[in-house]
């Protein structure tokens, strides 16, 4: 979706859209949509529509009108979001090609004409590729909006929220992709294309050189697969220099059959987006890159597919992490800690971070828990945690706090090695998420998402159409402004 700023509407504009608060329609309005609007029964509700048709200087053009809800609402960013959202998903496929936005009048500050536009744009995003034989009226026709009246600042501002949605754009390919397109060497591919000459650094690890530092957590999960594993870290000094980074951490299964302890096929395809957390965390980097964020950060992601194979590890083998300790795989479709172990490990050993965040679709248990509403949120530091609780209210990306205790660490004790990769059926998202805390160094800030009920949804959401929502990059954002650029 192409947007563009203009001084006055397009002369041929044949679809002209506006902005309504709650119970307020825009001033001038012709009579008769204000009749059409009141006898349609629009409100103004966040993502409510209403269009008819207008003669303006002799000619008939469609006029919308997207409410935004109540001004004075303590969600007012989400629904600026979800007007601007109403508006693609109404007319993106609907033959219409461009679109006038006028928001003079509309009272809107800088900062909420372009969460306008972030929703308008990210709803916009789909994954048509691999359709070749969509009819005329379901493809996009869509393609540009144009804006008139908007406040002072309002380009600027979008510059920084279109950064964003680039990422969140880029997160959605990589999770929708199938896993014979995304496994490791081509993710970290496509992450070399899409950060050639930002100025990031990027740093992959093969099979070898994991091997050489001891990953052998990580490298296990690979066995089986004829695809080679990955360590792939993107670095980003926009702060201080010498200034300790934030590090984010991301799972990165391209794709989970389970291995030797192999899951049902019903539902299989799923897994292709068990590399979310990674997909996650690449689409945050760029986002953070793209606007030049005033911080040092670093992405670290697992990238392994988890296969059943003659040469794939076993239920009962016990492997070495690169930290020294063994750990008995009971069950080799507990995958992501044993990849996340090792990432944590030597992300905080190589690059000493000041806080450690990791994002992994880590556990079909959170989704019993919480749904698709919000991701699971471990830490072991409250200040850590109410920050990223901060960030997922500001962003809509929601997290909900989950316990950690020793009673709960105690279930992954091995007879044999110094852990297991399960307990028992109870409590099984939160002892994952005990498993990696025995990899992070004393003191050092940690939490832990599990957005196992995130990273896909099933059916549209606020910006979203069903498929990859692109989870986590709006809360890595977040958190990274308020922490680190204030
Ligand atoms: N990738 C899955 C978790 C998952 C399940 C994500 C469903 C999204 C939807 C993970 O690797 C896994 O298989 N977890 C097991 C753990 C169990 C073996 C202890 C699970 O949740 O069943
Ligand atoms: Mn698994
Ligand atoms: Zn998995």
């Amino acid at each position: 979706m192409k947007i563009e700023f203009s001084q006055t509407i397009p002369a041929n504009a044949k679809l002209v859209a506006q902005i309504a608060d709650k119970g307020a329609l825009p001033a001038g309005l012709e009579t008769s949509l204000v009749e059409g609007a009141k006898t349609a029964r629009f409100k103004g509700n966040p993502g409510q529509i209403f269009d008819g048709f207008v003669e303006r200087g002799g000619s008939v053009v469609r006029a919308a009108i997207a409410g935004a809800g109540d001004p004075g609402g303590s969600d007012r960013r989400t629904g600026l979001e979800k007007a601007g959202a109403a508006l693609t998903a109404k007319f993106l496929t609907s033959g219409e090609t461009s679109m006038a936005l006028d928001l003079s009048d509309s009272g809107l500050s800088a900062e909420e004409s372009a969460s306008v536009l972030l929703g308008l744009r990210l709803r916009s995003w789909r994954h048509d590729e691999y359709r070749t034989k969509l009819k005329e009226e379901q493809k996009i026709t869509l393609t540009s909006v144009t804006v008139t009246g908007a406040p002072e600042g309002t380009e600027a501002a979008w510059a920084d929220a279109a950064a964003v949605a680039t990422g969140v754009e880029f997160t959605r390919h990589l999770v929708a992709e199938p896993a014979n397109k995304v496994f490791p060497l081509s993710f970290v591919a496509k992450c070399q294309e899409k950060f050639a000459g930002t100025g990031a650094e990027l740093i992959v690890l093969d099979d070898d050189q994991m091997a050489e530092l001891g990953m052998h957590s990580l490298l296990g999960v690979g066995l089986g697969s004829e695809q080679p594993s990955r360590i792939l870290a993107i670095r980003w000094n926009g702060g201080d220099a010498g200034a300790k980074p934030v590090c984010f951490v991301g799972k990165g299964v391209t794709f989970d059959t389970g291995g030797i302890s192999l899951k049902p096929g019903a539902g299989m395809e799923d897994m292709k987006w068990d590399m979310g957390g990674a997909g996650a965390v690449a689409g945050a980097m760029l986002a953070l890159v793209t606007r030049k964020a005033k911080a040092n950060i670093v992405g670290v992601m697992g990238l392994v597919e988890n296969m059943p194979d003659g040469k794939a590890q076993r239920p009962g083998d016990i492997v070495t992490s690169m930290n020294g300790q063994t750990i008995e795989v009971i069950n080799t479709d507990a995958e992501g800690r044993l990849v996340l172990c090792d990432a944590l490990h030597w992300a905080q050993q190589e690059f000493s971070p000041v806080a450690i965040v990791d994002f992994a679709t880590l556990t079909g248990a959170i989704i019993i828990a919480l749904g698709n509403e919000y991701a699971g949120l471990y830490s072991n530091d409250d200040d850590l945690a109410a920050k990223l609780d901060a960030a997922g209210k500001a962003s809509g990306d929601h997290l909900w706090r989950m316990p950690l205790a020793p009673g709960y660490d105690k279930l992954i004790d091995s007879p044999i090695a110094d852990m297991k990769n399960v307990g028992p059926r109870g409590a099984g998202s939160i002892t994952a998420a005990q498993f990696l805390q025995r990899f992070i160094a004393k003191g050092m800030p940690w939490a832990h998402c599990d957005i196992a009920g995130m990273a896909w949804a099933d059916k549209a959401g606020v910006t979203w159409d069903k498929g990859a929502t692109g989870y986590g990059v709006r809360l890595m954002d977040q958190y990274i402004r308020d922490t680190l650029e204030n």
